[in-house]
């Protein structure tokens, strides 16, 4: 039976509900690990708000009177004021919260645990706000976090939320490493030492795909562009060397290690072996081979005349020729005429003035 409409309704309502719970719960555990960061940098704050303090005094007053008081100072309200006073930013909303939130265990520390807890982050923040957990562990109860908290990950990865009460304790792994411990090796590493607990991924050598050692006779399989020699290295393929080659025709084929490259031949070649006029297969047109270079013919100078019509002009240009016409000539419809001396210009637009008013009547 298909739900009616009040059913219907009550389903898209519960939906709606199951979704914002969902939301709520990775927000919660966003800020699990957020939480944790702001109380860190509470207590970072605090030594060294500590620290700027240790020389300090009431102020004012004679030596002899510091003196007296100074060591009171030491340990005295007005210095845990003074330090309180900056350990939040104002613009930070987080951090003025757990401040206010947990003002008085700062007082009770100051006074009470400071001899006994020197440490201020792990009292406060693991054992008493319980925002965060010891290095190398994880989650509400502090669990140990994968390869255990002496070496998160084994050491080649990061546990996720590490040293805080939120997080899952899996492992991302560091770039070569894979797997849920973070000891195998990615393609194109190999495990140069391997035990349960410890492993060491070293990059293969550039023509290996996968290998088992550094070298490229370790290969397993040789990259694309490389290739077995005989005895069982993997050395570049020569691209070049294929016939037909890679490249376009009126290109040259350049060989690189595992790859190869094509660039344009000179303009004067017909086909090349590599760059420059003196390595072309042939000439292009216009050009001839002068004792293995190929450069311009100069059509002008050959003993056939090129520019064969009356008053026309030859000029020699980068593999080719134009025919012009000579000094005083215009080309008109494909012959060089006398140029006729130019008119007085007024006179023919001031007629067509007046002559263009006619054609509209
Ligand atoms: C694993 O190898 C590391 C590094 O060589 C060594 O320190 C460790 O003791 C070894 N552990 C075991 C269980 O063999």
């Amino acid at each position: 039976m298909l739900p009616t409409g009040p059913q219907l309704r009550l389903l898209q309502l519960l939906s709606c509900v199951t979704l914002v719970l969902l939301l709520q719960v990775t927000d919660a555990k966003k800020d699990l690990k957020s939480a944790c960061t702001t109380c860190q940098q509470v207590t970072d704050n605090f030594n060294k708000g500590f620290d700027r303090t240790a020389k300090q005094n009431f102020g004012g007053g004679n030596t002899a009177w510091e003196e007296r008081t100074l060591s009171k100072y030491e340990t005295s309200e007005i210095r845990l004021m003074e330090i309180v006073e900056g350990l939040c930013d104002s613009s930070s909303f987080e951090c003025n919260r757990m401040l206010e939130e947990h003002e008085d265990h700062f007082e009770t520390w100051w006074f009470k645990r400071k001899t006994k807890h020197p440490d201020l982050h792990k009292w406060f923040c693991i054992d008493t706000v319980k925002v965060c957990c010891p290095k190398g562990t994880f989650g509400p109860d502090c669990n140990a976090c994968v390869g255990g908290s002496d070496a998160p990950c084994h050491r080649n990865g990061q546990c996720d939320g590490d040293g805080t009460r939120g997080g899952n304790g899996k492992c991302s792994c560091d770039h070569g490493y894979e797997g849920e411990f973070c000891l195998d090796c990615i393609d194109g590493y190999f495990n140069e030492v391997r035990n349960d607990t410890f492993s060491l991924c070293t990059e293969c050598h550039s023509s290996c795909k996968t290998c088992t050692g550094a070298t490229n006779q370790d290969c397993d399989e040789c990259k694309d562009g490389w290739e077995d020699d005989e005895q069982e290295a993997c050395v570049d393929v020569n691209e070049c060397s294929a016939d037909p080659s890679p490249c376009e025709e009126e290109q040259y084929c350049l060989n690189t290690e595992g790859s190869y490259s094509c660039s344009a031949c000179d303009k004067v070649c017909s086909g090349c072996t590599a760059a420059g006029p003196d390595k072309c297969r042939a000439c292009a047109a216009g050009y001839q081979d002068t004792e293995g270079t190929c450069t311009d013919i100069d059509e002008c100078s050959q003993p056939e005349p090129v520019c064969t019509k009356e008053h026309e002009q030859c000029v020699n240009t980068e593999g080719s020729h134009v025919c012009v016409c000579s000094s005083g000539y215009e080309k008109q419809e494909g012959e060089c005429v006398q140029t006729l001396q130019p008119e007085k210009e007024e006179e023919s637009e001031a007629s067509e003035t007046t002559t263009s008013p006619k054609e509209e009547l």
